[in-house]
């Protein structure tokens, strides 16, 4: 049963219902389930218990301490791309020898503090970082464990802007590069080669892609060997869809049974990366309808969420459905855009649907768990938005909202000339 429910006519949160919430906390406010959020998890975990494994839960889906807390209590590993995120993670409580640290462009400072903390491993994404973390480990006198980042070239069959493992996508090194690579590597006295990862893309709703990129890997792997490099783990990425409006992706034990079935009894450790199919469908923005602007030619309900608070339905074309929390209604059905108070045309969170609505009403914006609150901006000096988790019959504020003041922290007035 989805942790999202409706009971006595309210739509809950576990044992919470969100009118509840926003009595409590105000609106607009992300709502996670702690259990959506676990059993996402433990689920993959299980299912890869006959394989040597670490889930690296990617961080940049939701980077609230609290889930981060939560999922390092469950012995997560994780997936970070900056210092930033190192930084979360360690104060939430994950092991160091469980992060895996990838991201096309990492800085000096960044792989200095990744040696210092100890990270499983940097996933490498080119020559030239190559060189520049043999450079940064000799200063410090560490050997840094890499994986090369391999480009597949696989089509993800996902949006262009969160498709990666394509040729002409920036990520990772050059499949036909790759064997270079590694004997470049194998010359380096402050590398200590450990794997090879790739990462495909996001939204992946369909297993071969995920097959073809692994399989393209294991050849890999079986040419590092006839050349004398073993490689201690394979990592996947992540990028297993969710649903949000009709998509079907494969649930999370056919898609390792899949992987799993694709490395035929090798015995190494796999590592995979999941983001979006771990917090995607724990969250809601919960919103309130402040108008409702009706004509001849189109509906509109201005809510207080906007764009700046969920940016995906106008960068990716996001679709989140949108329900009423309140199930009973005398309004008349229409056709709404269901837009935000920002100045702009693309600022909306759902168009054409089709909505009971009186002004005051809440709504829960859905399946907004990954990817929403983490590329929240403060656009039209708005603060962003309390975060809230339910456990049980539990709300706990594991954001507060942003305060006006926040806003200007550390701006200056000019001096006067
Ligand atoms: N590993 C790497 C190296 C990644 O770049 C990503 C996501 C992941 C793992 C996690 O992928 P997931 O399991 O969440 O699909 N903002 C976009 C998604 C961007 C994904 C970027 N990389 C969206 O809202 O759809």
């Amino acid at each position: 049963m989805s942790e999202f429910h409706y009971k006595d006519g309210l739509l809950n949160v576990e044992g919470v219902s969100l009118a509840e919430i926003a009595s409590q906390f105000g609106t607009p406010c992300y709502v996670y389930s702690r259990k959506a959020i676990e059993s996402a998890w433990l689920e993959f975990d299980r299912a890869l218990q006959s394989q040597k494994h670490l889930v690296c839960y990617a961080v940049k889906a939701n980077s609230n301490i609290g889930i981060l807390n939560l999922l390092a209590r469950l012995g997560a590993g994780f997936d970070i791309v900056s210092v930033g995120e190192l930084e979360r993670v360690l104060r939430a409580g994950g092991k160091p020898d469980k992060i895996v640290f990838s991201g096309v462009g990492k800085r000096k400072d960044e792989m200095q503090a990744a040696l210092k903390a100890n990270v499983k491993c940097f996933n490498v994404e080119s020559v030239n970082e190559l060189v520049r973390l043999n450079g940064v480990a000799d200063k410090m006198q560490r050997q840094a464990p890499v994986s090369l980042r391999v480009n597949p070239d696989v089509d993800a069959k996902t949006h262009p802007y969160i498709a990666t493992g394509l040729k002409d996508n920036k990520f990772g090194i050059a499949s036909e590069n790759a064997i270079a690579t590694y004997k470049l590597a194998a010359t380096l006295p402050h590398i200590s080669i450990q794997g090879i990862a790739c990462h495909i893309g996001s939204q992946i709703t369909t297993l071969t892609p995920f097959k073809d990129a692994l399989l393209k890997v294991l050849t890999l792997l079986e040419q590092l060997k006839q050349l004398g490099v073993t490689l201690r783990h394979i990592d996947l990425g992540g990028g297993l869809g969710i649903c949000y409006q009709n998509e079907a992706p494969p649930a999370r034990a056919a898609y390792i049974q899949a992987i799993i079935a694709t490395l035929n009894n090798k015995n190494i450790e796999l590592i995979i990366e999941p983001g979006r199919s771990i917090v995607g469908n724990a969250g809601i923005l919960l919103t309130k309808v402040e108008y409702l602007n009706e004509s001849a030619d189109r509906n509109f309900a201005i809510v207080d969420a906007a764009m700046n608070d969920l940016i995906r339905p106008v960068l990716y074309n996001g679709w989140h459905a949108i329900k009423r929390v309140v199930k009973a209604t005398n309004a008349e059905e229409r056709v709404y855009d269901v837009v935000g108070p920002v100045c702009e045309t693309g600022d909306f969170l759902g168009k054409n649907r089709l909505l009971r609505l009186t002004h005051g009403d809440l709504l829960a914006v859905c399946a907004t768990g990954a990817y929403g609150f983490t590329m929240a901006s403060n656009y039209n000096s708005r603060p962003r938005v309390v975060e809230i988790i339910v456990a049980g019959k539990h709300a706990y504020e594991i954001r507060k909202r942003e305060r006006i003041e926040d806003l200007m922290t550390g701006e200056n007035l000019l001096p006067e000339s």
